[in-house]
């Protein structure tokens, strides 16, 4: 990470011109309906600022993994209808994306317009590995437009053609809201007010071995949740159960246990959990070191819960990533709201606090938060931790950063 990121200032004047805007539109969808509409709304301010410059805008984003097939339940068309009732904007949509249709629907557009072109993850170039490949797919879509806007900052640590290798093709600049992510992830990355308090969740401890040992450098307090708990459980020769369980990271997380005591790092599990055969069933509050055999951990207990929320309480910056528990069953959200509580209450009283991750934003919209509480709500999930963990973003590369 080193440059400045050039915003939309840099593209000089752009009336009359049509720009490419690589925006991240996967969002959940229920039954063809889009479900959480955030990371739409997230998008509006970038398409807003180019057509008051005079631009037209091409928009071009993934949307789940359909791994270079044609799967018509991943096509973008109910996310444009979306946009279109979001904004007064004239939204079209062509249900291709680097094709003739494509370019015929570029080509046509009225001044002004807005033009959602279909899931680049239905063309297998956009996600390949072969860098030729990618390089001709990225040259069809730099056909589209006259400049290229990320603003896709979900989608920054894809080295994907749209993402990594079209930006190069054309005159670009980052948008609004991948220049507002990374001005205040950096926050984080920078001097953070102390006490520093992570709290992590989710199911995989996989996922996220980077950002821990690069996080046990720079917090003073890590809080872990979630599913992946149990692995780091089991590392202190506890039986889980039939938890979630990664038996080839038991070593990684006994070498997190030790870093963190040898800088002097907090890591705070649970002390107790919530238990039962599956969600549908109803828990039962155990301490972890009598975790009975066949039932698994779904949500942190009480007491954990509120060791959890007395920490954040105390914190003057906090990041979270990913849910305490299966809170989508109701017997086991205890856990996430509290800490959604504690984590809103941060900002309240002048702190600094991010929530990252598809899946901690989905709780905190199931329980009602509205996104204001915080500091921010990243619509990044993988990104927001691979910037944390001071990876080299390929999307963000791209625009010289
Ligand atoms: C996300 O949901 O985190 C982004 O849209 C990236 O999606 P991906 O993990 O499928 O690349």
């Amino acid at each position: 990470v080193s440059g400045e990121l050039p915003g939309l200032d840099s593209l000089g004047d752009i009336d009359g011109c049509r720009i490419i805007v690589r925006a991240d539109l996967n969002v959940p969808l229920a039954a063809g309906n889009v479900a959480d509409d955030s990371r739409i709304r997230a998008s509006i301010p970038t398409l807003r600022e180019l057509r008051n410059r005079g631009a037209s805008v091409v928009i071009l984003s993934h949307l789940g993994r359909p791994g270079g097939r044609v799967e018509p339940e991943l096509s973008l068309a109910p996310v444009a209808a979306r946009l279109r009732e979001l904004t007064s904007f004239p939204v079209s949509f062509v249900g291709d994306v680097a094709g003739e249709e494509a370019r015929h629907a570029a080509f046509t557009l009225a001044s002004g317009g807005v033009l959602v072109c279909e899931n680049l993850r239905f063309e297998p170039a956009e996600t390949t590995k072969d860098e030729s490949q990618r390089a001709a797919f990225a040259a069809e879509l730099a056909l589209l437009g006259d400049a290229f806007v990320e603003d896709a900052f979900g989608a920054v640590h894809r080295r994907h053609a749209s993402v990594y290798d079209l930006p190069a093709r054309l005159p670009h600049a980052a948008g609004e809201l991948v220049r507002r992510e990374v001005s205040l992830l950096s926050r984080l990355t920078g001097d953070p007010g102390r006490p520093y308090t992570v709290v992590l969740g989710g199911a995989k401890v996989s996922d996220k071995l980077g950002v821990i040992e690069s996080l046990l450098g720079r917090v003073d307090e890590l809080l872990v949740g979630g599913g992946m708990c149990f692995t780091f459980l089991a590392a202190q020769e506890m039986e889980v159960g039939s938890s979630l369980l990664e038996a080839d990271q038991i070593d990684a997380c006994r070498r997190f246990l030790e870093d963190a005591k040898r800088r002097n790092v907090d890591l705070l599990l649970p002390t107790d959990v919530a238990v039962a055969a599956d969600p549908g069933s109803p828990g039962e509050v155990v301490p972890v070191e009598r975790i009975p055999q066949g039932l698994r951990g779904l949500d942190i207990g009480p007491v954990a819960a509120r060791a959890f929320a007395e920490r954040i309480g105390r914190a003057a910056t906090v990041f979270w990533n990913g849910p305490m528990g299966v809170f989508e069953a109701p017997g086991f959200a205890a856990g996430t709201r509290t800490v959604a509580e504690a984590v809103a209450g941060v900002d309240a009283r002048g702190g600094f606090s991010v929530v990252g991750g598809g899946d901690s934003a989905a709780a905190l919209h199931a329980f009602g938060f509205p996104d204001d509480r915080f500091t921010h709500v990243s619509t990044g999930g993988g990104a927001s931790l691979e910037f944390l963990e001071g990876r080299e973003l390929p999307g963000l590369t791209a625009l010289g950063y």
